[in-house]
């Protein structure tokens, strides 16, 4: 599968083959990060706020402990992923029957206009590449009803050069090809140029991860 590296940024062939693949190798392992994050989960639901029986989104949902998190406060939660093998863990960890995970691609969703009153996507905007990004972040506001709450969690980029540095190398290490142009990438710019309002912003991971609420 042929990429090119430029100055931050990279093209590929198929970029959803490439993703797809990714993650199915990740996916076996991929549970041990909750470690870390494992501690954010509940803070977005709180954040989110969402009424008893709410419709969430949960988009690029990996093994699904965010989606899950919200079905344990009584939302029907819906994960979508690329990944067979990160869904079919997402799956085996349902304990509740609230949740249902689907094997979609997030920048072509297969959800009416206004399905969700709560759209999530976590730690996956980084991993993409810029178009699927953009489309990704339309496809979030295009599926939540008018009025409804959007949640992005995902790193941020230090501003001082030493912990940019650092960061960057330890996530070019660790991450995929998509990693470095995500340092370059300005997230709360482009939520706000698709017309939503950034409500409330916290960090999370020790000031390297944040989350976003917004409203549509
Ligand atoms: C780092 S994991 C994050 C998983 C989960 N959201 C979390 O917070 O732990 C990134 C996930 O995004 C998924 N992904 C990447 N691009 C996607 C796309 N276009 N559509 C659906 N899932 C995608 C990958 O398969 C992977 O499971």
């Amino acid at each position: 599968m042929a990429y090119t590296w430029g100055w931050g940024s990279v093209v590929h062939e198929n970029a959803t083959a490439y993703l797809k693949e990714w993650f199915d190798r990740m996916a076996p392992t991929y549970d041990r990060l909750e470690y870390l994050l494992g501690n954010v989960r509940p803070r977005v639901v709180e954040m989110a706020a969402p009424g008893q029986g709410a419709r969430v989104l949960d988009a690029a949902t990996g093994t699904g402990s965010q989606a899950l998190a919200f079905a344990s406060t009584g939302c029907e939660a819906t994960g979508i992923d690329l990944s067979e093998e990160m869904i079919a863990l997402a799956r085996s960890k349902d304990g509740c029957g609230r949740t249902t995970f689907l094997n979609a691609d997030a920048s072509s969703m297969p959800f009416a206009d206004g399905s969700f009153d709560v759209s999530v996507i976590s730690f996956a905007l980084h991993d993409m590449p810029g178009p699927m990004r953009e489309k990704v972040l339309e496809e979030l506001v295009r599926v939540t009803v008018p009025g409804g709450t959007i949640m992005i969690v995902d790193y941020e980029i230090p501003r001082d050069f030493i912990h940019r540095l650092f960061i960057r190398f330890m996530l070019s290490r660790y991450e995929n090809v998509y990693v470095p142009a995500y340092f370059s990438y300005d997230l709360e710019g482009a939520i706000e140029g698709l017309g939503l309002e950034i409500e409330d912003k916290r960090q999370v991971l020790r000031g390297v991860g944040r989350i976003l609420k917004c409203r549509k």
